[in-house]
């Protein structure tokens, strides 16, 4: 399960989320985007292409290896610099209030705690920033909902995420307010993950934020000190990855991957075998 995991997955997420099927629905989820931009499970890069000129870099999230490697080709042709910055959205490497906007697409229903996520990215957006997103999940309809139930296990083995994730509720348990939501059947996929969840979430002023460290003990961050100059450079924060100034972007010139980011791609993650995660007991 390893080698599927690794390798063929993030082709296989390639290959059913390619422009050819979700190109337009890219082009609404970015529309908007500005400034520095996170994108949590940055995947291959296929929202690059979409990304508006407003768009000044983007930060990205991906614990895929695999995945960032089938990516390299879009980076490149894209005039938006990428920073890979932290493999997992549960847990961000940055400072409080750092962010224009977000961007997520497919990603919250293979993310173990996506309420983690949702608060970590409400946390590093700028007061009024906006979360853009898309996401499949928990349909309407009674029917539909038995056949995700039915197919999460094998989903799970084979995608890597659950088709019944409820999209809206997890989005008004965390800090940030929805402003926007089509709830939608997308058309030519099969029904158990057609059903959409796509708009807009802005974050508010929610300072200090208390976050669970890797012992669990209740932490909360100081606010980032303001540095003169550089940018992109975050304060240092103690347990935290440095994120990269665009000094660190020197192999071609703007897309790279610094070594330190490398580090944090753990294979371990990529390794779990899925039939232990699945805990066949449970079903
Ligand atoms: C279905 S793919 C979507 C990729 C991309 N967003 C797209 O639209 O093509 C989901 C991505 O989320 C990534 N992912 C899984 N767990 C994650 C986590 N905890 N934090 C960040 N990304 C994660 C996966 O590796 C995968 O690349």
């Amino acid at each position: 399960m390893g080698v599927y995991n690794k390798h063929l997955r993030p082709s296989l997420h390639t290959l059913a989320l390619s422009d050819r099927v979700t190109g337009a629905v890219r082009d609404r989820v970015c529309t908007g985007l500005t400034g520095d931009v996170l994108e949590i499970g940055y995947g291959s890069g296929l929202n690059q292409p979409h990304l508006p000129t407003s768009v000044k870099a983007v930060w990205a999230i991906e614990p895929s290896a695999t995945a960032l490697g089938l990516g390299e080709g879009r980076r490149s042709a894209s005039a938006v610099p990428v920073v890979v910055a932290g493999d997992d959205a549960q847990s961000l490497p940055f400072p409080d209030e750092r962010f224009d906007a977000a961007l997520c697409t497919w990603v919250l229903c293979g993310v173990p705690d996506p309420g983690a996520a949702l608060a970590e990215v409400a946390r590093v957006l700028k007061p009024g920033a906006t979360l853009h997103f898309v996401e499949h999940g928990l349909a309407p309809d009674p029917a539909v909902v038995r056949w995700q139930r039915r197919s999460n296990a094998i989903n799970r083995v084979v995608a890597g995420c659950v088709l019944d994730n409820d999209v809206r509720s997890l989005l008004d348990a965390s800090p940030l307010t929805v402003t926007e939501m089509n709830e939608h059947y997308e058309k030519g996929a099969p029904k158990a993950a057609a059903f959409m969840y796509e708009g807009r979430a802005t974050a508010r002023r929610q300072r200090p934020v208390a976050r669970r460290d890797g012992t669990g003990a209740a932490v909360v961050h100081p606010a980032p000190a303001v540095r003169p100059g550089g940018r992109h450079l975050a304060p240092e924060i103690p347990g935290m990855a440095r994120i990269a100034a665009p000094e660190d972007l020197t192999r071609s010139g703007r897309h790279t991957e610094p070594e330190w980011s490398r580090e944090l791609h753990d294979p371990r993650r990529d390794e779990v075998d899925a039939f232990d995660w699945l805990g066949f007991a449970q079903y």
